[in-house]
């Protein structure tokens, strides 16, 4: 099939080089040419495992190009995705401003009729709109066709997308024309050979659904985090309750870790944005709002412990910050817990030394001052940082940071004080290597004395 992808960021790319890899002929459209002149050269702007061999194999092969001209991208498509931001606007509902321009670019340029697909995550109503604005640019030009607008919502997750891409759990497809909905079926047929989860649906349902599965996923956490602030004080442990519930099929395994908050492009902002939602409607969110309020205190959570163990003097202390990325596999820093916790710190007159396996070189160009008065030291050394420090803080818990040297670790450290923001670690062990561990609603373990390092 002959498609294009508009929007070379995290879900345009993969979508564009799974859809190539599938054997089928993808134009991927971007707007900022820099970026398509490095994509060209199979040079991939963002991490995401897998990607870069997946598309410079497919770049080699032809089945896959870049260009910044939408004309060339849309000039033979059968189905062209939209798949561009749409960030959080000032009142915290999504900012179509992306999607809608480029609806007025395709009114503009589109000589024939073919699909187009809505993959970028827009309120209910979107793809009504976008139709309308293509549709109308079309009529002004004398064209006869029009177009219609489907809605196929993204789901893969930062850090596993190609998988995701590869394997969905299913494939939502809001299309209210026959001929859409078959095309659609025809190109997701090979990623879905073991079992067949096309979930055909109306469009509306299908802005709809991408929302509710972001907003209760991120119910989940919130709910998980509030009981591990309860447990705290109770003098529970949040990783025992948590295997207790979790063994309970209708609740599962997943999301109910206690950690220091959920960051990222999709879950704040689509939050916020289904609570414009509601307002909007005149319904009172209730829950999305108790879930927004919760990841905001839980981000300060990590802070808070390091002031109070510090008798509120952080001013000239030295702290070790693992993990950046808003979470493992990905280099994006979109609404990450680290980012309230260094900024914290960096006010406080900490010094902070942090080590990240992909987010260093954003880090550093979001607070170049900080580097180069020497108060942010980066690394991607996990042992590097821990030189000198008074505490060492997990915050993103990289599969690089799951089993290290603690004894090593507590030679280099002046204090060793380990907050584990993810709870990744164990408590009695960390305790025997004379760490003072402090996790996630976890009471606390340990004493430490000061290293001879
Ligand atoms: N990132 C994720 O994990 C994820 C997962 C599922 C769904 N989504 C949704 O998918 C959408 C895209 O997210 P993202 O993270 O890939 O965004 P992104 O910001 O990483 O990428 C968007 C890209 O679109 C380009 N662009 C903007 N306007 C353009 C235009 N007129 N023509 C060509 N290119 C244009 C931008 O330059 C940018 O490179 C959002 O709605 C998001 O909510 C994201």
């Amino acid at each position: 099939m002959q498609i294009c992808v508009i929007g070379a960021g995290y879900v345009g790319l993969v979508t564009a080089t799974c859809f190539a890899e599938m054997g089928n002929q993808v134009i991927c459209v971007e707007r900022d040419p820099q970026r398509v002149a490095r994509l060209a050269q199979g040079e991939v702007p963002i991490y995401e495992p897998g990607l870069e061999s997946m598309l410079r194999a497919q770049l080699a092969s032809g089945q896959l190009s870049f260009s910044a001209q939408l004309n060339s991208g849309i000039r033979r498509a059968e189905i062209i995705f939209i798949a561009v931001g749409t960030p959080s606007g000032e009142d915290g509902s999504a900012d179509l401003s992306h999607v809608l321009a480029v609806a007025d670019e395709l009114g503009e340029r589109l000589e024939h009729a073919c699909l187009i697909v809505d993959k970028s995550t827009v309120p209910v109503g979107t793809a009504e709109r976008v139709e309308q604005r293509i549709n109308a640019g079309l009529a002004r030009r004398g064209k006869r066709v029009r177009v219609s607008v489907a809605s196929n919502p993204e789901f893969l997750k930062e850090g596993s997308a190609v998988e995701d891409f590869m394997r969905p759990d299913r494939v939502i497809v809001g299309c209210e024309d026959e001929r859409g909905r078959e095309l659609l079926r025809r190109l997701y047929a090979p990623f879905l050979r073991n079992h067949d989860r096309l979930l055909c649906m109306g469009v509306r349902a299908a802005e709809f659904s991408k929302y509710a599965a972001n907003a209760f996923l991120a119910t989940k956490i919130s709910f998980i985090n509030e009981m591990a602030g309860i447990c705290a004080r109770l003098g529970v442990d949040i990783e025992e309750v948590r295997r207790g519930i979790g063994s309970d099929r209708r609740i599962g395994t997943h999301f109910i870790y206690a950690g220091c908050g959920y960051g990222g492009s999709c879950f704040p902002k689509d939050v916020k944005a289904l609570i414009r939602t509601a307002e909007h409607e005149g319904i009172e969110p209730v829950i999305l709002r108790a879930v927004e309020a919760r990841n905001a205190l839980q981000k300060t959570l990590l802070f808070q412990a390091l002031r109070e163990h510090f008798n509120g003097h952080l001013q000239g202390r030295v702290v070790a910050l693992w993990g950046l990325a808003f979470k493992p596999g990905t280099d994006d820093l979109r609404e990450a817990p680290s980012l309230v916790l260094l900024e914290a710190l960096l006010i406080a007159g900490a010094r902070v030394q942090a080590c990240d396996p992909a987010a260093t070189a954003a880090v550093a160009a979001r607070y170049p001052e900080a580097v180069q008065s020497g108060q942010l030291v980066l690394s991607e050394s996990p042992y590097a940082v821990t030189q000198g420090a008074d505490a060492l803080v997990l915050v993103t818990e990289w599969k690089q940071f799951r089993q290290p040297d603690f004894p090593r670790i507590r030679g280099a450290m002046r204090m060793p004080v380990l907050f584990d923001g993810r709870n990744i670690y164990e408590a009695e062990q960390l305790a025997e290597l004379g760490f003072l561990y402090r996790g996630i609603g976890r009471p606390a373990s340990g004493s430490c004395k000061a290293s001879a390092a």
